[in-house]
């Protein structure tokens, strides 16, 4: 029942219009199925309310710029290599940012997912139009949290006109590499600055998460989980990990997408207060 496209629809509207969601629970379900759509635990439900009513202003004054979504890279006026993001979690994180008082700038790919009008939305295609929207911000920013799904290769040529079958059995498709958005940011990064990735990995998860945190200079990396059912893409729940450069980790449990993005904004907060340089 949660995941009908009616029932989705309607929360979406809700959203559109400002309302406060409080994220339902996963568990057993009254049908004897089990899965996300359970009522919310009364204490969950206390405590979103509470924090509804007295908001944390702890980001005020801070300015953050978050990439999310997919990227598409036209084959051809119809066609395009993509992604199974859908946005949600960087979506997520820009609200939750937005409500603690920051000042929050949004590179989102095609993504259906509605955004708060208190967000400076910027619409993109592709990883090389996320890359110079990026790029031409960042130098502004506090900080930077980046959870798109970015293509790293495009193909070499998009054509104009729709390609025809031509009887061949195969056909090739030549791909070149995309700029690295995070490698670009974490090299210009200034000592003013904090840098947050992400990684999703389906294999040697933490050894690859470790090496992306160095290599593109990030201050902390988000670890998805692919291995756990209901993390990942194009679920409203998550499970991470979060890496730090101090080498300290912080394990979460499977939650909200919603709670996930607190959880993310908490650990920023505490780089901020740690940083004897942030403004
Ligand atoms: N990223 C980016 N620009 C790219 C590729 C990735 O900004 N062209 C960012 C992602 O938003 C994420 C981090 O880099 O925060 C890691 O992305 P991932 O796709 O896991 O890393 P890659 O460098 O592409 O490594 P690989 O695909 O080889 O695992």
């Amino acid at each position: 029942m949660w995941h009908h496209p009616a029932t989705q629809g309607n929360i979406a509207t809700l959203q559109q219009r400002g309302h406060h969601l409080i994220p339902v629970g996963i568990g057993e379900l009254a049908s004897g199925l089990s899965g996300e759509g359970r009522m919310a635990e009364p204490e969950d439900i206390a405590r979103y309310v509470g924090s509804a009513l007295s908001p944390r202003y702890d980001l005020a004054g801070k300015s953050i710029l978050i990439t999310a979504g997919p990227t598409y890279e036209p084959i051809d006026p119809v066609r395009f290599i993509g992604n199974r993001s859908s946005g949600k979690m960087g979506v997520a994180l820009a609200h939750a940012a937005a409500a603690r008082g920051a000042q929050v700038t949004l590179i989102l790919g095609p993504s259906s997912q509605p955004v708060h009008s208190n967000i400076n939305l910027i619409r993109v295609e592709t990883a090389r139009e996320m890359h110079a929207v990026a790029q031409a911000h960042w130098p502004s920013q506090h900080a930077a949290i980046l959870s798109a799904a970015v293509a790293d290769y495009r193909p070499e040529f998009s054509f104009a006109e729709k390609i025809k079958k031509k009887g061949d059995a195969s056909m090739t498709l030549e791909l070149v590499q995309n700029p690295d958005i995070a490698a670009a940011l974490g090299e210009s990064k200034t000592a003013r600055q904090l840098l947050i990735g992400f990684a999703l990995e389906t294999s040697d998860a933490e050894a690859n998460a470790l090496q992306k945190l160095h290599r593109k200079n990030f201050d902390c990396i988000v670890l998805n989980s692919m291995a756990d059912p209901g993390a990942g893409f194009n679920t409203d729940t998550n499970k991470v990990t979060l890496f730090f450069k101090n080498n300290k980790r912080a394990d979460f449990k499977l939650k909200a997408k919603q709670e996930v993005a607190e959880d993310i904004l908490n650990a920023l907060l505490e780089l901020f207060n740690q940083s004897p340089l942030t403004p």
